[in-house]
């Protein structure tokens, strides 16, 4: 699909994205726009290397592409500058290798915060009540009436919320589970980010007052990530994936958990290693996960779709509307910037 056929500049979309801001965005500066619209998911390094051809000033691509040397350096000798990630994350992104072609990086921060936060507070009360294995009981038919013991699970208030990694989406979900169900928090940064210790005596307060007469919530950033792991009874994971955080969660930090406990993952799946977490389902039918992202996707490991105290879903904690449209709006904002001398809104390597 080409856009604006006769601009100076370049720009080729890995995927069509939603929304048409983006496009208006780009065509209105002289760009021609090319969107992909091949079927298939997932594009190949080749896929796009033959999409970038002979001359391409800038590329928006996705978090399931490879870009690496071989990628920037055919984007370099296309006469391109700019690439910029339809995400947050960008471990699918050498910088390094962007950086040596020249070759300006843009993710896109801060729109999807609140939507991937609601999606974790929405994986850790699916998990925590059992709602999806109650839906498929509905389903099936086997509901025969109320009953005391039916799909017993967690309460969140006055449980503790374990929050690793409290960046901006860790400390968006880490307010929502204190504000919205009295939860108590603890919670470990590797970068040891203290964005979160501006809003916590806040939402203490808060809740005192508002509580009429109950508890205030409490809250505690850990001195090791052990300390979150062994006393939250719901645990969401919030770290960027690379070498240090790469199967974070293995079979001794799972062994520490609570044995009800509930571990929540938003943010890349080698940040657990998925097959110590099936081995640890099977033998804990108490221990419940709420999973967004996965190890080899678009795969499970082998068991975990038959695990009914896992709760699965495809890799959309950002998949609102608003967020997605923003996310669209802010890889063409980037690659912009860059081609035009304009500031560029996201610049890992800046
Ligand atoms: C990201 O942005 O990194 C998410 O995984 C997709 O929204």
């Amino acid at each position: 699909e080409v856009w604006n056929p006769s601009g100076k500049y370049r720009v080729i979309s890995t995927k069509p994205m939603p929304g048409t801001r983006w496009i208006k965005l780009l065509t209105d500066q002289d760009c021609r726009v090319e969107i992909c619209t091949e079927k298939k998911t997932i594009l190949s390094v080749e896929d796009i290397i033959a999409l970038i051809g002979t001359k391409c000033d800038g590329v928006i691509g996705q978090l399931t592409e490879d870009w690496g040397e071989v990628l920037f350096s055919a984007l370099k000798k296309a006469g391109g500058t700019a690439f910029s990630n339809m995400a947050v994350g960008y471990n699918n992104v050498d910088v390094d290798a962007a950086t040596k072609y020249g070759i300006a990086v843009g993710n896109t921060p801060g729109v999807l915060t609140e939507t991937t936060a609601e999606l974790a507070a929405s994986l850790s009360l699916s998990a925590a009540r059992r709602i999806v294995e109650a839906d498929q009981f509905m389903r099936a038919g086997l509901y025969e009436g109320w009953l005391p013991n039916l799909f017993v699970g967690n309460l969140l208030k006055g449980q503790t919320v374990g929050v690793i990694g409290a960046g901006r989406i860790g400390s968006a979900y880490a307010r929502m589970m204190v504000e919205g169900f009295k939860m108590n928090l603890i919670y470990y940064d590797l970068y040891q980010s203290t964005r979160l210790e501006k809003y916590l005596p806040i939402i203490a307060y808060g809740q005192f007052l508002k509580a009429n007469g109950e508890q205030p919530v409490t809250w505690k950033r850990a001195a090791t990530m052990e300390d979150v792991l062994r006393e939250a009874d719901v645990i969401s994971l919030h770290p960027i994936l690379d070498k240090t955080t790469y199967h974070l969660i293995n079979k001794e930090r799972l062994a520490i958990m609570k044995k009800e406990a509930v571990l929540v993952n938003c943010s890349r799946g080698p940040v657990i290693n998925e097959v110590d977490l099936v081995e640890h389902l099977r033998v804990n039918p108490m221990f419940r996960v709420g999973l967004d992202v996965f190890e080899d996707e678009p795969y499970m490991k082998p068991g975990l779709a038959e695990m009914k105290n896992a709760v699965v879903v495809p890799h959309i904690a950002s998949a609102s509307k608003w967020t997605r449209e923003g996310m669209a709006t802010l890889a063409a904002l980037n690659v912009l910037g860059k081609i035009k001398g304009y500031p560029v809104w996201a610049n890992p390597n800046q």
